[in-house]
């Protein structure tokens, strides 16, 4: 199967995807956080399709998409307060609820949970397709399971070329990291994945939030899509924490020919294998140029990877996270070298 890229600003484009959709197909889509696959999540063979495609571990379910609030109640068994004050607040946004589901959502999308995710992206065109289709749409992240997630219409081509008809355009999204993924169906909201929106802006308007002991685990995740290697680049990589001058330090002392760095730009040194991605204060810099970064770095085929972490405020918080993951227990700390 050919693919073709199509501009999402054009209202036809739009009209053709959601036709594939009604029709059980799939088709990669922008967010403004990464790019998405989608399929009508209320179509079980349609949604078994998108596992096939990204090579996805059945257990591990999916997120649904939809257009407007009042789209949530027939997905849900029950509307649960925070529910409103959040999506009030936050949609559309980077932010994906969990609630409990109602019979509607099929098995497949929940990976048999009784819980299901749903969110409201913000992109125009995301949203137009959505609404264009008239069913809730299934989407995951459009990059093979455990790579990094796409951020531009050409990593989904890279990736998934061939397998789908379509790609809608949108431009680079502009998060560039997942949503954050809450639970509301138990008595405190509970992060089971951070994200595009921070624990700070979750605080504002709800009274506690805790963040699953999972999260930072590869262990004992909480989301089941957390347990897995994530956000992988082809080379093993290693995650230094500390100050930036002290990470800086020591990875420029192990770069070579064969060895890569992803460095903040005011740290990073002239030298083909250094990478940069975005300042070391500006963490909206840094998560949008994350995977992008990840993508360049395997492009360069050496056998080792060194990354340095942000500081862990704010949105540095799921940029350290994806960073963390996709070490895998890798992780040095300068502090005490
Ligand atoms: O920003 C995003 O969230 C993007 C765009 C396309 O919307 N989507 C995305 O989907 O990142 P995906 O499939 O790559 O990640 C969904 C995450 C996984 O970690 C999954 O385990 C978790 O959400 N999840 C989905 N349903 C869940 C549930 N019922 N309970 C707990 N975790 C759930
Ligand atoms: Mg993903």
């Amino acid at each position: 199967m050919e693919t073709i890229i199509l501009d999402a600003s054009q209202t036809e484009n739009i009209e053709l995807c959601a036709g594939i959709l009604r029709d059980g197909g799939l088709v990669a889509f922008p967010t403004e956080t990464v790019y998405g696959l989608g399929a009508d999540a209320l179509d079980e063979k349609a949604v078994a399709g998108i596992f096939a495609v990204k090579g996805r571990p059945q257990d591990n379910p999916l997120i649904i998409h939809v257009a407007s609030i009042d789209d949530v109640a027939p997905l849900v068994a029950n509307v649960p307060d925070a529910f409103q004050i959040l999506a009030s607040k936050y949609w559309p946004g980077p932010l994906t609820l969990i609630m409990r589901k109602s019979y509607k959502v099929p098995d497949s999308v929940t990976a048999g949970l009784d819980t299901v995710a749903i969110r409201m992206p913000e992109h125009p065109a995301a949203l137009a397709l959505i609404r264009a289709c008239g069913t809730p749409v299934a989407a995951p992240s459009a990059n093979p399971s455990g790579k990094p997630s796409p951020t531009k219409a050409q990593h989904v081509l890279n990736d998934i070329g061939g397998r789908i008809p379509y790609i809608l355009d949108g431009g680079d999204c502009r998060v560039g990291l997942e949503s954050t993924v809450l639970d509301i169906s138990g008595e405190t909201p509970k992060i089971l994945r951070p994200g595009g929106l921070t624990h700070d802006e979750l605080k504002s308007v709800l009274g506690g939030v805790d963040v699953a002991d999972g999260v930072e685990s590869v262990e004992k995740p909480m989301s089941p899509g957390m347990k897995y290697r994530h956000y992988a680049p082809k080379a093993p990589l290693t995650a230094v924490s500390g100050s930036p001058d002290k990470t800086a330090e020591y990875i420029i002392t192990r770069l070579n020919i064969d060895t890569a760095a992803l460095m903040f730009e005011d740290f990073a040194i002239t030298h083909p294998n250094v990478v940069q991605y975005g300042h070391s204060e500006d963490h909206t810099a840094q998560a949008s140029r994350l995977f992008d970064a990840l993508r360049e770095i395997d492009q360069l085929g050496v056998s080792k990877i060194y990354a340095q972490l942000p500081q862990e405020d704010g949105l540095g918080h799921a940029i350290a996270n994806r960073i963390k993951k996709a070490a895998g227990s890798s992780i040095v700390d300068c502090n005490e070298e």
